[in-house]
């Protein structure tokens, strides 16, 4: 076997490793990201509130956008790996399919530099 075929063979193993199975997704979405979802999201609300109640106090200001920016980079890290070229389709679980397309909808939603830029015009 010469060097060219060997890459393509091994192209396609990662590929087919890339593809996250229906056990692998349901252990992920149930495990992992419904914890990692409610804790950047109570964070950045905590943080949020405290600022809110507390209007001058440029360190909470400064909080609150820290943790709006790391949920946000959260949520692309977590949607360019998981959920940006998945195909609900391929799945069976009428559950995780629902899941899904909405996760690779919200995370698109979330990604618009909209709402980054509001984040970064606020803290000028
Ligand atoms: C916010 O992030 C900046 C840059 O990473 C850091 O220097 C600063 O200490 C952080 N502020 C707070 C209040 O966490």
């Amino acid at each position: 076997m010469n060097n060219l075929q060997y890459l393509v063979i091994l192209g396609l193993i990662c590929c087919t490793y890339a593809k996250i199975s229906e056990d692998e997704l349901k252990q992920y979405l149930n495990n992992v990201y419904e914890r990692e979802a409610s804790d950047q999201c109570r964070k950045a609300a905590l943080a949020q509130f405290d600022f809110e109640t507390d209007i001058r106090n440029k360190k909470k200001e400064e909080l609150t956008t820290n943790l709006t920016l790391e949920q946000a980079a959260w949520e692309k890290n977590v949607w360019t790996k998981y959920f940006k070229d998945i195909v609900p389709e391929e799945y069976e679980d009428p559950t995780i399919r629902r899941e899904v397309k909405f996760l690779k909808i919200l995370g698109s939603a979330a990604l618009e530099p909209k709402k980054l830029e509001e984040v970064r015009n606020n803290n000028k």
